[in-house]
């Protein structure tokens, strides 16, 4: 058994360190600084206070992007000077988000022990390298990001950081191979324990869904199926899943091999950067002529998720809107109902006909998925999503990119479960317009302005918030911009969402611009969360459609009026120069 010490380094503030919607995301070349990412993690241990850190269990893991190698021998040598008892760590360092999420919950060591929180070392989506990004944000016993509470605190503790704790003379532990490593230090052993990623994770899908049926649908000849990790952690689960749990094929994984840098892609899954999917699924520029039926991708820490059937997009508004609709009845861990729904304000409205239909509580809370957390602990919610591809149940405290997938599988095989014999297979498409001729139809698209001037994106946020002062005026500039063109119909209402948390009263103001058309039709404008440089601004755009007769548009097409009054009411050309978006979703 080695022994350390603890060595104290005096370490002045650090600028900058503010956690956003999901952590600290920086490039590389900043968290490389020296004591920069130290400052970062002394500052969350003091923000949970020490006595509750002394004697901890931490989970430490990450998507396994450029510098996680690095940063997780740090942590575990902080951890270790400041008395944490044992280190969790998934082998080679990998643990997908949600899995990270499992692991806290679920995972039992094997002196009985249980995890307390979790340092998760991703920045999500944002590309990986040594010129990219990189990122850090701590979970809570309850295996959810810390609440606001807990990262202003982080945040105030590096702003006045004098010293950081690290143990002295503990080598290097090899997080390739799994088994347990014993230290000890001044406040006795300190262990650290490599585990196999996947299990713990697996186990819990495997009490959600019914693997049987799922696996008859991708094994059967009516199916095929495609999945693809851009390289990122669902790699490491993907295998373990799909192919030997399931049945699918090797060929039917794309980019299942984890990469530092993502193999140079932006690991989103949207129809912008998951190119090769898209092309796959007959999609996009390049499509193959012959697709499978049904297609899906992960971000970099897998907890995202693009559904795709044959030559079909499915937005993730409607996606959430489809699992809620169909959950009872295809997915076993729902067969006694549904608590409730969620979804952030700018997801379009799909779910909320849903949850009315079903006579369900439908919660709206502001983008991030902390605020789903805060409901689901309070046993009032059973699943949500996210306009940003984000899907998931209270099965854990974080969104599943793998959840949403065997979620849609399990759909595919309940309603083909008589059919897998030869029949005509019902499509996620038919399943999608079926879904539309019941519920009606929300038109919806994303416009994001990535890396605009965080000077020009303020403008034009100021600029729709001070229009919001007389809807009267809003219309009469709406028609004077459209004359002779296509009518739109009125603005009713024009506000900044706020939000009310019903679990713990908390408000959180300034959560995105609305703009409220008569019809349901709705403009909405906030600055990102996530972006690690200069400043991202989204648009999102929906339009409802009851009218049976006319869900099957082009929703661009259907669209272009809306967003036609989006962008000259926003002046987004003339504040950020912009003539175009970086991606439309
Ligand atoms: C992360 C969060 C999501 C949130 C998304 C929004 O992925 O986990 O809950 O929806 O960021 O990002 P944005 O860039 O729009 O703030
Ligand atoms: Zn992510």
């Amino acid at each position: 058994m080695a022994n350390f010490t603890v060595n104290r380094v005096e370490s002045p503030p650090i600028e900058g360190q503010k956690p956003g919607t999901s952590g600290l995301r920086k490039k590389v070349k900043v968290f490389t600084q020296p004591h920069y990412l130290h400052n970062f993690v002394q500052a969350t241990f003091n923000a949970l206070s020490l006595e509750k850190v002394k004697g901890s269990t931490l989970v430490v893991s990450g998507d396994g992007r450029y510098y996680s190698k690095d940063a997780i021998q740090i942590i575990i040598k902080m951890s270790a000077a400041n008395g944490v008892r044992r280190v969790w760590v998934g082998q080679n360092g990998l643990l997908s988000t949600p899995a990270v999420s499992a692991v806290v919950r679920e995972r039992v060591g094997a002196d009985g022990s249980k995890a307390n929180g979790a340092f998760i070392l991703t920045a999500s989506h944002n590309p990986g390298g040594p010129n990219e990004d990189f990122g850090i944000k701590y979970n809570m016993g309850n295996g959810g990001p810390a609440p606001e509470g807990i990262t202003d605190k982080i945040f105030e503790n590096t702003k006045t950081i004098k010293e950081y704790f690290i143990a002295e003379g503990l080598p290097d532990v090899d997080i390739s191979a799994i088994g347990v490593s014993n230290f000890s230090g001044p406040d006795g052993q300190f262990d650290v324990d490599v585990f196999d990623s996947a299990s713990d994770y697996v186990k819990l899908l495997k009490s959600i869904f019914d693997f049987q049926s799922i696996k008859k649908l991708i094994t059967s000849p009516q199916f095929s199926f495609c999945y693809d990790a851009l390289h990122g952690v669902a790699g490491a689960y993907a295998k373990r899943i799909f192919v030997e749990e399931l049945g699918a094929s090797e060929s039917s994984l794309l980019n299942c091999v984890p990469k530092e840098d993502f193999g140079g892609g932006h690991p989103d899954p949207n129809l912008t950067y998951a190119k090769e999917l898209v092309a796959r699924m007959g999609l996009g520029n390049n499509p193959d002529s012959n697709p499978p039926e049904f297609g899906a991708a992960a971000d970099g820490d897998a907890d995202r998720n693009m559904i795709l059937g044959k030559r079909f997009f499915v937005t993730p508004s409607d996606s959430v809107a489809i699992i809620a609709a169909n959950a009872v009845q295809a997915i076993p861990y729902f067969s006694s109902g549904l608590k409730g729904v969620a979804r952030s304000m700018p997801t379009s409205a799909a779910l909320d006909v849903v949850a009315k239909s079903l006579n369900l509580k439908l919660f709206e809370v502001p983008t991030g998925w902390k605020f789903f957390g805060n409901l689901m602990d309070a046993g009032l919610c059973s699943i949500c999503g996210e306009e940003s591809f984000g899907t998931g149940s209270d099965h854990i405290r974080e969104k599943d990119g793998i959840w949403a997938v065997l979620a849609w599988l399990s759909i595919i095989a309940h309603k083909n479960k008589d059919n897998l014999n030869g029949g005509n297979l019902v499509t996620v498409e038919d399943i999608v317009k079926q879904h539309w001729a019941t519920f009606g139809r929300h038109y919806y698209t994303r416009y994001d302005y990535e890396n605009v001037d965080a000077r020009a994106a303020k403008d034009v946020m100021d600029h729709l918030i001070d229009m919001q002062s007389s809807i009267m005026d809003i219309n009469t500039t709406i028609k004077g911009m459209r004359s002779g063109m296509v009518d739109v119909v009125d603005v009713v209402g024009a506000d900044e969402f706020e939000y009310k948390d019903p679990v713990d009263g908390s408000i959180s103001k300034n959560q995105g611009i609305r703009y409220l058309f008569e019809d349901g039709s709705r403009l909405v404008f906030r600055l990102s969360g996530t972006g690690s440089e200069g400043a991202t601004i989204r648009l999102y755009i929906e339009q409802y459609e009851k009218d049976s007769s006319k869900t099957g548009r082009d929703s661009q097409e259907a669209l272009a009026p809306l967003v036609d009054v989006a962008l000259k009411l926003s002046k987004m050309l003339e504040f950020t120069g912009r003539s175009a978006p970086t991606v439309i979703t």
